[in-house]
C-alpha cells in the first residue's frame, strides 16, 4: 500500500494533508525518513508520523442501495456522488466495487480493501452479478441460448462470457453475468435488437440486496468472507 494511503487509513488526515506531512519529512518507514508519498509500505513495516506509531484501521465492507441519479464515483461530477448519502468517517479511503451507471439502481459494495474488491470485479474470479432488467420490446426465448453462448459486443474482440438469462415476463428478465464491461448489460441487449429501459442490481455472488433505496449497512462477517478467497486470514470486519 502507498505511504499516503497508509497514513489516511490510520489517521483522520486527508490525502493532501498526508502528502504535505510526507513531503515535509515528518514520516518514517522503519525509522528512515521517507519524503515520497508513493513509496510502498509492506507488511511488518513500522510507519511513524512525528515519531508516533501508526496502526491501520480494520478494513470496512458495506452495501448500499443506490438510487437513480447518483454517480458511482468519489467525486460530484455531472451528478452527485453516491458518497453524499454515506454518513461515515474517512470516506476518502473507500472505493466502490464495480460501478453502476447513473440511471441504474440497486446493490453497490463499498470497501477500502483492494484485494477483496479484486475478487469481485476480476472476470477470472467468476463472481456473478444478478440484474433485473426492464426491456423496451418483448424478448425471444432463443436469446437465452445466445447469451449463454456469448455475444460479440460492439468494439470488442472476444465473445462475452456465458450469461444466464431468465425470462420473467416478455419485457421483464433477470440476467446473471460474471464480467463488468462498460455498459455491459445495455450493450448485450442492444446486440440482440432490444433496449434496456430499467436496470437494477439485485445480487453480487451470494450477497443479496436487503435494504431500502438510499440506505446502507455494514456487511456481515459471512458476507465478507464469501468474497475472501485467498485472503481469508486477513479480512477483519468492522461492525
Ligand atoms: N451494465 C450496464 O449496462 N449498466 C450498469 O449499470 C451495470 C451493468
Amino acid at each position: 500500500m502507498r505511504l499516503d494511503k497508509y497514513i489516511c487509513k490510520s489517521t483522520q488526515l486527508s490525502t493532501s494533508q498526508a502528502v504535505d506531512l510526507i513531503q515535509s519529512g515528518k514520516a518514517t518507514i522503519n525509522e528512515e525518513v521517507c519524503v515520497f508519498e508513493a513509496r510502498q509500505v509492506h507488511d511488518g513495516n513500522i510507519v511513524k508520523i512525528n515519531n508516533e506509531l501508526l496502526t491501520l484501521r480494520p478494513f470496512r465492507y458495506l452495501m448500499m442501495h443506490k438510487p437513480a441519479g447518483y454517480l458511482c464515483s468519489n467525486k460530484n461530477e455531472t451528478h452527485p456522488s453516491l458518497f453524499n448519502i454515506l454518513d461515515i468517517d474517512n470516506i476518502n479511503v473507500l472505493h466502490i466495487v464495480g460501478r453502476l451507471d447513473v440511471d441504474t439502481t440497486g446493490l453497490v459494495l463499498i470497501t477500502d480493501d483492494g484485494r477483496w474488491s479484486y475478487n469481485i470485479t476480476h472476470p477470472g474470479q467468476d463472481c456473478s452479478k444478478l440484474y433485473r432488467v426492464g426491456l423496451s420490446k418483448p424478448i425471444a426465448t432463443d436469446v437465452i441460448q445466445t447469451f449463454k453462448d456469448g455475444i460479440m459486443l460492439q468494439g470488442c474482440k472476444e465473445l462475452t462470457l456465458p450469461a444466464k438469462l431468465t425470462i420473467m415476463q416478455e419485457k421483464d428478465v433477470r440476467l446473471s453475468i460474471t464480467q463488468g464491461k462498460y455498459h455491459q448489460v445495455k450493450r448485450m441487449f442492444k446486440a440482440v435488437g432490444n433496449r434496456v429501459n430499467t436496470l437494477h442490481r439485485e445480487q453480487i455472488g451470494s450477497v443479496r440486496l436487503d435494504i431500502e433505496e438510499g440506505q446502507w449497512r455494514h456487511l456481515t462477517e459471512q458476507e465478507v468472507l464469501s468474497f475472501s478467497k485467498g485472503i481469508e486470514n486477513e479480512c477483519s470486519v468492522k461492525p
